[in-house]
């Protein structure tokens, strides 16, 4: 069982955990089809990820898309890491064919494989997301643990960013464990929910071990600094190091749990190699919540910059407001411990990206066709 294979192998998550992998004596390797988005136009020269994988790893290039790639790239594995996907929430709502056709359709192409032809797989470990979630779980006084719906631009544009539920005057924003209810309110979480759904209910029905994690904002160095869908924090590093004041949405209060690279590699082989594990979905986080408007406030005082942080009071839709994981399974049943706290993670973080060549930020640009579609005002 040291076979593993990765999917989406070449991107943050995955060349981390591969590179752990093969020190850990595993037989590694990663189909990836190298997403522009991700990679930049040219990821030999500039993929810094891909250009961080150890030279022990098997590369094969391609898509979850195509039945031969993912027939060649399962032949003689044990495991499969199946992180290969469309991360972004805002893209997601107007792409939602391609969002479908790469997270939904490449898992379900997966299985079907999984299912009709000779393999040696013995394990299935997905990579799932807190977006499963949506807003997730309040407390109300009057009817106990509730769960909002999306909140709706009437509300967002009086400036009333804090989701709300008929009935209940005062909310307490709760974590969400693994048995909380799924509510994804972008369809990228629809699309990662799918995946779990393909991945929990074809395993168990063929016999192949499956474990699945919700990971939540994971950050770190080697996250896209070019993609402006994907991870905040590389949006900010993106800005600030183009000498571009930062645009912080709604009024920067809301929140996120941000969980370092390291702290979610750690989870996943303990997952990986933990046979409890198996038929268990974990949440991954760092378990501590951290307002949007700090994180500005962090990057432009670890870049030493004198940009200007405008909070503007415009939203996107299917953002979500307040996330946090309730990481009490993970703990007890993998002996997960998160260890980076945010201030040492964004310090790592800054010193890797403050290396790495400049590219322009594509976030304005990406603000402009939400815009043009009706998804940010
Ligand atoms: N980074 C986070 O904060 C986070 C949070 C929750 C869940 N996740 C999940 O973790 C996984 C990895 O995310 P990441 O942050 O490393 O993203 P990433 O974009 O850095 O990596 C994804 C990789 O998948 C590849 N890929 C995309 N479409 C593909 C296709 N059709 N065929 C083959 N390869 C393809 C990309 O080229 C990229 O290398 C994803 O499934 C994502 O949904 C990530």
């Amino acid at each position: 069982m040291n076979r593993v294979l990765i999917t989406g192998g070449a991107g943050f998550i995955g060349s981390h955990l591969a590179n752990r992998l093969i020190k850990s004596g595993y037989q590694v390797s990663f189909l990836d089809c190298l997403l522009p988005k991700v990679h930049g136009k040219s990821p030999r020269k500039n993929s810094a990820t891909l250009l961080s994988l150890d030279i022990g790893i098997r590369e094969i290039i391609g898509s979850v898309t195509s039945q031969n790639d993912l027939e060649e790239s399962i032949k003689n594995q044990d495991i499969i890491i199946h992180l290969a996907s469309e991360t972004g929430t805002g893209e997601s709502m107007y792409e939602t064919s391609t969002y479908a056709n790469v997270n939904v359709g490449g898992t379900a192409l997966l299985l079907d494989i999984l299912i009709n032809t000779k393999h040696s797989v013995k394990k299935v470990i997905l990579a799932s997301s807190r977006a499963v979630y949506g807003e997730g779980k309040y407390l109300c006084e009057n009817l106990g643990e509730v769960y909002p719906t999306s909140r709706c631009s009437e509300t967002l544009s009086r400036g009333e960013f804090e989701v709300s539920y008929p009935g209940c005057a005062d909310l307490e924003f709760l974590p969400s464990d693994e048995n909380s209810r799924l509510n994804p309110i972008s369809v990228y979480g629809i699309t990662k929910q799918n995946q779990e759904q393909l991945v929990s209910t074809v395993c168990k029905s063929i016999g192949i071990d499956w474990v699945i994690f919700r990971y939540q904002n994971v950050y770190g160095p080697g996250q896209s600094l070019s993609n402006p869908y994907t991870g905040i924090v590389s949006v900010f590093t993106s800005l600030i190091r183009n000498n571009q004041d930062l645009t912080v949405f709604e009024d920067g209060r809301g929140t996120r749990d941000f969980v370092y690279i390291d702290d979610v590699v750690n989870g996943t082989i303990l997952g990986l190699e933990n046979s409890e594990a198996a038929g268990q979905i974990f949440n991954i986080g760092s378990g501590e919540s951290t307002r949007i408007i700090d994180i500005a406030k962090l990057l432009k005082e670890y870049f030493a910059s004198d940009i200007s942080i405008n909070v503007n009071g415009k939203y996107r839709m299917g953002d979500i407001r307040h996330s946090l994981a309730d990481l009490s399974l993970a703990k007890k049943v993998l002996g997960f411990k998160p260890e980076k706290s945010f201030k040492d993670g964004l310090r790592d973080f800054v010193d890797w990206a403050s290396k790495i060549e400049k590219t322009e930020s594509a976030f304005e640009s990406s603000l402009s066709i939400l815009e043009s579609k009706g998804l940010f005002s």
